[in-house]
């Protein structure tokens, strides 16, 4: 499947038409954002490690009953992709407190949750992604009642099969990101699973194995990914 007109660049890929109406092609790039794009740089290699690492999660997640968007690995930073209309929410789960959740309720990083904590955000740049309730989302005409529990359904399954897969890797899911589409009258995952949408500890050293590498300036970002792909690809 050939790569048509390129239809949307966003911050770390791009979307691109193909001779298949109901198709997509979405390229990974190395370029990596922080803080809402205050902060720039490039992870040399980033867009391999997340096509590919996406792939495999998709594809299990397939397996155990979770419909995506996946269709086909075209290349190293080319996913062949249902072409959906985003759901414009970025959800997140979360089983140990990182990032976002330390600020909005005053907690230390590092806390094992007893129950995974489910939100919503608002995907709106020019509001910096806000934390926003359902109510919120119905106003703002975001999504259906019917849909939101289709995904919050989707998410806390999705948690479950994400945690025992990195489990096996020896790996801590803190926490991550989805977005979801609407297909067909039905309600898919889309986007991406990787480090940079996730957060991922070593268990017994807690080493950080993600995107909170470069928003942190911790330095070695590039071998973290490739550890994770590492470990990713051995396992499946
Ligand atoms: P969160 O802690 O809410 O945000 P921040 O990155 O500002 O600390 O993020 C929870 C997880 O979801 C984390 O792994 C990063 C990911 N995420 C994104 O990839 N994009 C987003 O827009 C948001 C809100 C989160």
């Amino acid at each position: 499947m050939d790569k048509g007109e390129l239809l949307y660049e966003g911050k770390a890929k791009r979307v691109y038409s193909t001779s298949d109406p109901d198709l997509y092609v979405q390229e990974f790039k190395d370029d990596a954002t922080a803080f809402n794009a205050k902060k720039k740089g490039e992870i040399v290699g980033k867009g391999v490690v997340n096509n590919k690492i996406s792939s495999v999660l998709f594809q299990m997640l397939e397996k155990e009953g979770v419909p995506t968007h996946f269709e086909k690995l075209l290349s190293d930073r080319d996913m062949l992709i249902k072409k959906v209309e985003i759901v414009m929410l970025e959800v997140t789960v979360r089983n140990i407190t990182a990032g976002g959740i330390c600020r909005t309720i005053g907690v230390e990083e590092g806390v094992r949750l007893k129950e995974p904590v489910y939100e919503i955000h608002y995907k709106e740049d020019k509001l910096d992604d806000p934390l926003i309730n359902e109510d919120h989302a119905k106003v703002l005409g975001l999504a259906t009642d019917e849909e939101m529990a289709i995904i919050k359904d989707y998410a806390l399954k999705i948690n479950q099969l994400l945690k025992k897969f990195f489990e096996g890797l020896n790996i801590d899911l803190v926490d991550y990101k989805l977005e979801f589409g609407r297909y067909k009258d039905t309600i898919i995952l889309a986007d991406e699973i990787s480090p940079d949408t996730c957060r991922f500890w070593e268990k017994g050293t807690g080493k950080k194995l993600d995107k909170d590498r470069f928003r942190q300036d911790l330095g070695d970002v590039e071998d973290a990914y490739q550890e994770m792909l590492s470990r990713i690809t051995q396992e499946s």
